[in-house]
């Protein structure tokens, strides 16, 4: 296996979910940990969810994988941000460049910082197909390790040249809004649908979906958000094999296509 190679894993986000309240962030990530999540996403975007992250990982940062994002066009800001993170976390395991904003000038000095040893891989997130072009010209440099796009049933642009093209080059696909933003979940299939999906360890729609992303053998991470410690554990336990076939996954596009 390509040693770039992240998963196949559930991991956490932390977008809208709970933001600068540390206490909150605390229950939840404490939860994801004790489930067996090791990798977290933030970004300076997040509202203060960065700083919350890493009062959660106060302790147990050891056994965790935190990656997160410069985000801004203009260069001091952005070591800024990186400052405070090394701050926080010590080492950044994955650094993105948070929808590929001025990707091209903050690559050489981000690759000086993994050079240093106080990054460990770079990358680039966008949340919207209308960027895959640049998108695919910033992975042709072959200068990353990572990359993070939407994919839910509902929601498979990546699938026609991203995935492809990260396949071919040995890059790791990090999975955001496997719930859709939770649209997809607020009317779920009935305990009779899913049950074909039980032999797969599937109990609920939400791991139904999270499994259905991490089938596809291009897909590395999956980092759904919660605020509830509860569901935190409920889609960790979507991260272990087995994995859908294409039967599985055909019938979690077709309940998904009802929603
Ligand atoms: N959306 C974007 O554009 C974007 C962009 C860049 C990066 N990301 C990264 O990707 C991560 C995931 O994407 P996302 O947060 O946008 O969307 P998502 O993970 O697809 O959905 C999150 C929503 O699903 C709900 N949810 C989670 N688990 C649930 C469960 N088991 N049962 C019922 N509801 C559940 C949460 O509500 P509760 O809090 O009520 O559980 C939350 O509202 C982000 O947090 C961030 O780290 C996202």
């Amino acid at each position: 296996m390509d040693e770039r190679r992240l998963g196949p894993v559930v991991g956490l986000g932390t977008w809208n979910t709970f933001g600068s309240d540390a206490g909150r962030a605390g229950e939840v990530v404490g939860a994801a940990l004790d489930a067996g999540v090791r990798s977290f996403d933030s970004s300076p975007m997040y509202g203060g969810a960065e700083a919350s992250l890493a009062a959660a990982l106060d302790g147990p940062r050891e056994e965790a994988r935190v990656l997160t994002k410069i985000w801004t066009s203009s260069p001091d800001e952005a070591r800024v941000q990186l400052a405070n993170q090394l701050r926080w976390y010590g080492r950044v395991e994955v650094e993105q460049i948070h929808n590929l904003v001025a990707w091209q000038a903050h690559l050489p000095w981000l690759e000086e910082e993994h050079e240093a040893g106080r990054i460990e891989r770079l990358g680039v997130t966008h949340h919207s197909a209308s960027a895959f072009d640049e998108m695919v010209r910033a992975l042709r440099t072959e200068r990353f390790d990572t990359v993070q796009i939407p994919l839910n049933p509902q929601e498979r642009a990546c699938e026609r040249r991203l995935l492809p093209l990260a396949e071919e080059l040995g890059i790791a696909v990090i999975v955001m809004r496997p719930l859709g933003e939770g649209a997809l979940l607020r009317s779920p299939p009935s305990v009779e649908e899913l049950r074909p999906l039980a032999p797969f360890g599937v109990t609920t729609w939400a791991q139904a979906l999270l499994k259905w992303s991490l089938s596809d053998p291009r897909v590395d991470l999956v980092i759904p958000a919660t605020s509830c410690p509860e569901r935190a554990a409920e889609n960790a336990a979507a991260g272990a094999p087995p994995w859908f076939g294409d039967d599985e996954r055909r019938l979690v596009e077709e309940l998904a296509s009802r929603r």
